[in-house]
Parts: C-alpha cells; structure tokens; sequence
C-alpha cells in the first residue's frame, strides 16, 4: 500500500464553506477524499490530452423506428472494432433505443468515434464519458 502523506492547503474562508457544501451535496465523508477524487480527475484529463491508451463509454440515444439509423449505426462500429470493447444495446421503450459502446484505445479515435456516432442525423443524443484504464491510477 503507498505511503500516505498528509499536508496543508491555504485557502480563501469563503471558498472552502462553498467546497464544503459541495462535498456534503455529493456525498463525500471528508475533504481528503473529494480532494483525491479531483486530483484523480485532472489526471484523466491529462491522459485525454497526452496519453495514448483510455477507456470510457459512448452513450447514444436514438430512434428505433428509423432503420437506416441502426445500420449506419453498426457500420461505423465495424470501422472502429479495434477500439470497441463491447456494445450493449437496450429497447428503452417503443421508440426509443439506448446503446452504450465500451471503448478503449488512442484518445484521438476513440473522440473521432464518439463525434461521428454522435452527429449522425437522427441520433437524439450523445455523450462520451473519458475515464482511465487504471494503469497508471494510484
Ligand atoms: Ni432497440
């Protein structure tokens, strides 16, 4: 287990009854932990940025009515196999379908994919959640 270390930070009075009551809104059981959650966070970024190996997930909402959809839909995941882990789709309801696309790869394609899934005409909506593999996360 790493060494832990603690230290102090200075800060603005007014600016840490704000950080304060954000942690108690999500949750958090102290500082330490909601601190370490966004030292964590700006690491992600960094990966994003400069690394070559993430993972994340590509969300869609989309019409199940408009078929043209769904195989313009799967062609493109063909195109980007390699960074595709798996791919779950969900009946929502009688209209509307959710997939999500697991993915892991070059930060740059796995952007490129979730940009052209996201922009294709019919697709209600689109998001892309940047998370780390865990390698190098401590
Ligand atoms: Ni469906």
């Amino acid at each position: 287990m790493a060494e832990i270390v603690r230290f102090g930070v200075s800060l603005n009075k007014e600016l840490l009854e704000k950080f304060d009551s954000l942690i108690r809104e999500r949750n958090y059981s102290n500082r330490s932990e909601a601190i370490r959650d966004l030292i964590r966070d700006e690491f992600v970024k960094k990966e994003w940025i400069e690394g070559d190996d993430v993972a994340g997930a590509i969300t869609l909402i989309y019409d199940h009515h408009r078929k043209d959809l769904l195989s313009k839909i799967t062609d493109i995941q063909h195109n980007y196999q390699k960074i595709i882990i798996s791919t779950q789709h969900i009946h929502l309801d009688h209209d509307n379908c959710l997939e999500i696309i697991a993915v892991r790869g070059n930060p740059e394609q796995v952007q490129r994919l979730a940009d052209t899934l996201k922009s294709i005409k019919g697709v209600k909506h689109g998001t892309l959640s940047m998370s780390s593999t865990g390698k190098d996360m401590v």
